[in-house]
């Protein structure tokens, strides 16, 4: 392996802490909880894509290139965390998003403003055509863009997350825990991938649980398949032997609720629950989905009384400015 050789942007204040959830693991009733913060990560009030970018922006200054284009949903905080990287790294940043531009930019929106990124807005089956059309003007132009895919989810981006599991092991081992599994929002891949390949380059002997945000299993049979190919792109990137199957991938589907960003009950009461018995601010999206995903696995008996639980803690509190409605 040699990641340690890999092009890499200094974004990210790490490690994020690793902590207890004493109140909230009483309130549940269930297993012991810890979380790990990666909402503070630093960039732009944190979040995954933090980790991400270390290695596509490394990547793309390696390339000479001067502008990050990428792509995501109005409220992407990809989109946002791109923007802060591009800003930090003096490169220009475009974004293509999906929807009609609102009146007034709220949440990541208006982050994305004053971090100086040029916005287009498309209807979502456009988006690869504009993509193209917009990578050809900017060349035509004598531009040098970067294309980042949703969720910065490849092979590079992923190394971001082998990495940071790397440094949860090292943080577990010093902090004296036993973890029996580790549980996350997954949405584009990335994420999951590069903790799924930085698990067995560690060795660490829990469960992962992928806690699918977007997707219900009897549409989207291939998702595993997907996150096992960014993970063994990954594995090629950072020079290991290790190579997964999409049988070793666990998604967990049935937490999409009324659709993608749609916040119900479940976000709800996981968004209160944590802010009123921790002080940790979830997101209306994924990491409040997904936490709200895990409380019913509680409930339902999913874990052993003893065990302990970690969190992963995505990020993805700037949207939530965007749905006070759906909050109050
Ligand atoms: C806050 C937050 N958590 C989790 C995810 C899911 O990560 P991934 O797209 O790598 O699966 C995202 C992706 O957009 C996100 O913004």
């Amino acid at each position: 392996m040699h990641i340690e050789r890999l092009p890499r942007f200094p974004l990210a204040q790490l490690p994020t802490p690793v902590e207890r959830l004493p109140r909230l693991s009483r309130e549940l009733g269930g297993p012991e909880l810890l979380i790990k913060r990666d909402d503070q990560t630093g960039l732009a009030m944190g979040g995954n894509k933090t980790r991400k970018l270390e290695f596509l922006v490394g990547d793309a200054l390696g390339q000479g290139a001067d502008t990050l284009v990428t792509v995501g949903a109005a409220q992407s905080n990809h989109c946002r965390q791109t923007a802060a990287a591009a800003a930090k790294a003096g490169l220009d940043c475009e974004l293509i998003l999906n929807g009609t531009k609102p009146d007034l930019p709220t949440g990541n929106l208006l982050l994305n403003h004053l971090f100086g990124a040029r916005e287009h807005w498309i209807e979502r089956p456009q988006r690869a055509a504009k993509l193209r059309e917009l990578s050809e003007q900017l060349r035509a132009r004598r531009r040098k863009p970067y294309v980042i895919g949703v969720g910065g989810s490849n092979g590079v981006g992923a190394t971001g997350y082998v990495v940071a599991m790397i440094e949860l092991m090292e943080q577990l081992r010093a902090g004296g825990h036993h973890v029996d599994h580790i549980v996350f929002g997954t949405s584009s891949g990335g994420t999951q991938a590069g903790i799924e390949l930085g698990a067995r380059i560690t060795g660490f002997n829990g469960k992962l649980h992928g806690l699918s945000i977007d997707k219900n299993e009897p549409e989207y049979l291939e998702y595993e398949g997907e996150v096992a190919q960014i993970a063994n792109e990954c594995a090629a990137y950072i020079g290991s032997e290790l190579r997964l199957s999409k049988a070793e991938i666990n998604v967990v589907y049935g937490y999409m609720g009324e659709g993608y960003a749609v916040v119900g009950e479940l976000e709800r009461e996981a968004i209160r629950l944590m802010a009123r018995s921790e002080g940790i601010v979830l997101d209306p999206v994924y990491a409040g989905r997904a936490f709200g995903a895990l409380m019913d696995l509680i409930r339902k008996g999913a874990f052993k009384r003893g065990e302990t639980v970690l969190f992963w803690h995505t990020g993805g509190a700037p949207a939530l400015f965007a749905y006070a409605r759906d909050l109050l």
